[in-house]
């Protein structure tokens, strides 16, 4: 498990799918790591990979919406962010589609999943929580 309470950003709806975010990685991670063999496993590493783009998508959808009823002010460069990062994973699904999830390319893309995602819930996503709570002492 990866996830530390540092990250957590004080909105609970948000920390906590942050949190399954990371329980989710990390047990992805467990499957292309352990010892079956790859073909065995290949099917269990595709289905989670693609509850993961879903899932993805739903709380970015979600914590954006967060964004906008709090006023955030940088909400369309954290937009982006996602939009970007949504459309960086399913750039690496479509060339495995196109070029056979090998255990190599699998691999390499649960490492970048978990660098762009400790990097981001641990610095941008930060600012959002900073935000919220600076606002809550202006009411
Ligand atoms: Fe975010």
């Amino acid at each position: 498990m990866m996830w530390k309470e540092r990250y957590r950003i004080g909105v609970d709806l948000i920390d906590n799918q942050h949190r399954e975010l990371f329980r989710r990685l990390s047990s992805f991670i467990q499957v292309v790591q352990n010892e079956d063999p790859w073909d065995q496993k290949l099917d269990d590493v595709k289905s989670t990979l693609n509850f993961m783009q879903e899932y993805v998508v739903y709380h970015f959808e979600d914590e954006e919406r967060y964004q906008r009823e709090i006023g955030y002010p940088d909400y369309e460069e954290h937009r982006e962010a996602h939009a970007k990062f949504k459309e960086e994973i399913n750039e690496y699904v479509r060339l495995m589609e196109e070029e056979g999830f090998t255990e190599e390319s699998i691999q390499e893309l649960a490492a970048r999943l978990m660098t762009w995602l400790i990097m981001h819930v641990g610095k941008a996503d930060q600012r959002i929580g900073e935000y919220a709570k600076s606002r809550e002492g202006m009411e």
